[in-house]
């Protein structure tokens, strides 16, 4: 029964965004309504500060910032609550969407002068065809912005999403005297002061109360009825299954920053997210309330400390209830392991607990058992899916600098490409090592990365490659696949699981190959 109960209780989501939208002042506030912490400013921003001196020396200073905002975990009205830390910069996108797969829904963040960005659109597309649940917060609202009707608008479009609006601004920048909370029914009044907790709230049940002129002004009121009227007739009602099935998205306005449209953003929230959810295996759907104990890795984090190489490993739990000192099945090595201090996440402390539930995040210490995707059972032979890789956008040659120093190099590169940092791809033909990444920055943070903390020294030689493709023959004893094999040889690569990887050239070159080998299956991602 108790089981249940923490089950249900626990509410696992992400906060994504396009930089600046303000997902950090966002999660501050949340911190403040549970309890978690006393003031403002406490949660750092881990976002790469425009014109710091050196991008990656300010990656390395918001490294250490970001192993403490990982995981933020807090207690509102007895609901337990996880926010998982998503990286809003475009180079650490595959971090993002990797984070993606241990929430159960998401807050969708919203600048109201800039509408719908870059960043979030691709966010929102993932989040989307995984069908997760999403909440829209249009922020902001205390300055000059888009027509509320225009935005929603744009968020339909744009993000190819189906919005109803549970909330609706009176007024915006200068003019704005608040918001009408639609679930709740009542008139919040915008006083434009960021300490006080909870706004002046005003019940409205009947919006044609002259109440409502007193409280913002015939004008306002008037126009608030209209577009209200208006709201009804456009958008459809809010429906908690079609929201948690992933088909409707709602959407609520504020100010961050002011503190104002968060309570009922987050009263909303607790209310209607979805507890932790059933997930897929590679043979099964596997149940939160199962007895026994699964969970994956979707993040690992190295020690800022090099003189100890040990990480921080972090597992979402899906199932059944994880225990300290228990022995459990690491299915890729078919080892058994136990951990005695398994940490559990609370606002920005870590602490060793003795269990956890599904939803929660464990961070386990690693020597180096674990990279990203690995699952943890009571024995069971089954794999969480849903972690692939993508095709890199840069690919480099990486040389040894340093001929004394093979071993460290090699060691450094094996832990970082596990970490999730970049891949790499080793050439059939003469054994050379390729690294590609997402963003450019990656390289300098290698780079820095194998210097300070493995000792040894790289550096790189530019390659030409447009995309990595992962090959499936259909049938790998035809002669199709042995010719492909031959004539391209140049091109083959293998990456770290082993897996044969076409490295085209030009997306011309791409094109070709995949006409003239019509039973080859060239996939854009390391899982098919
Ligand atoms: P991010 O994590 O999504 O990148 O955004 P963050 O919260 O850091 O917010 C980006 C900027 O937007 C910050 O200003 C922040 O103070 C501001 N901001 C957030 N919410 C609101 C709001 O409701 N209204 C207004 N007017 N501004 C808001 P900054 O100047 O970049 O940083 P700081 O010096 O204030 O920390």
């Amino acid at each position: 029964m108790k089981f249940k109960q923490e089950i249900n209780r626990r509410r696992t989501f992400g906060i994504v965004s396009h930089p600046d939208a303000g997902k950090t002042t966002l999660t501050e506030k949340l911190l403040l309504f549970g309890g978690a912490i006393n003031e403002a400013g406490a949660v750092k921003s881990n976002k790469i500060k425009k014109g710091a001196t050196s991008d990656f020396m300010e990656i390395e200073r918001q490294r250490g910032i970001s192993v403490a905002t990982s995981v933020l975990g807090f207690e509102y009205k007895n609901i337990k609550i996880n926010i998982l830390d998503t990286p809003g910069h475009k180079d650490f996108a595959e971090d993002t969407f990797r984070t993606l797969t241990a929430v159960d829904s998401v807050i969708v963040v919203i600048d109201v002068a800039k509408g719908v960005e870059e960043q979030t659109e691709k966010l929102v597309e993932v989040c989307r065809m995984r069908k997760i649940p999403m909440i829209v917060f249009v922020n902001k609202l205390d300055r000059e912005g888009k027509d509320a009707f225009e935005l929603l608008d744009e968020i339909e479009q744009k993000l190819r999403l189906k919005v109803t609006p549970l909330s609706f601004p009176i007024g915006m920048g200068y003019d704005f005297k608040g918001i009408y909370n639609i679930w709740e029914s009542n008139v919040n009044l915008f006083t434009g002061d960021p300490k006080k907790d909870i706004e002046e709230t005003v019940e409205i049940s009947d919006l044609s109360t002259p109440e409502l002129d007193d409280l913002i002004g015939t004008d306002a009121a008037e126009n608030l009825r209209e577009e209200l009227e208006l709201t009804q007739g456009v958008y459809p009602d809010f429906s908690k299954d079609e929201y948690v099935n992933g088909n409707l998205q709602p959407v609520f306005f504020g100010s961050a920053l002011n503190n104002f449209g968060v309570r009922e953003l987050l009263d909303c929230f607790v209310e209607i997210a979805p507890s932790p959810r059933t997930k897929e295996s590679d043979i099964r759907l596997v149940k939160p309330d199962e007895d026994k104990f699964t969970g994956f890795v979707f993040k690992i984090h190295a020690n800022m400390d090099p003189k100890h190489r040990d990480r921080l490993a972090f597992v979402k739990v899906v199932s059944g209830k994880f225990e300290r000192n228990k022995p459990y099945l690491h299915v890729r090595h078919g080892k058994n392991l136990k951990f005695s201090s398994p940490n559990a996440f609370f606002a920005e402390k870590k602490q060793v607990v003795d269990e956890m539930y599904p939803g929660d995040i464990v961070g386990l210490h690693d020597t180096g058992n674990f990279k990203i995707g690995d699952t943890l059972t009571e024995g069971e032979q089954l794999n969480y899916r849903g972690i692939p890789n993508f095709s890199p956008e840069h690919f480099r040659y990486i040389n040894n600098a340093d001929p004394m120093k093979s071993k460290q190099l090699y060691k450094g590169i094996e832990q970082l490409m596990d970490e999730g940092v970049a891949q790499l791809f080793t050439l059939e033909l003469n054994g050379r090592k390729i690294i590609g990444t997402v963003g450019a920055l990656q390289y300098e943070v290698i780079q820095y990365r194998l210097e300070h903390e493995y000792g040894a020294k790289c550096s790189y030689e530019n390659i030409n490659v447009h995309k990595a493709c992962w090959i499936e023959p259909k049938d790998p004893k035809s002669q199709e696949f042995a010719d492909f094999k031959r004539v391209k040889s140049k091109y083959l690569a293998t990456d770290k699981q082993g897996q044969l990887v076409f490295l085209a050239d030009s997306s011309f070159s791409l094109q070709m190959t995949q006409q003239k080998y019509p039973n080859i299956h060239f996939h854009f991602t390391s899982e098919f």
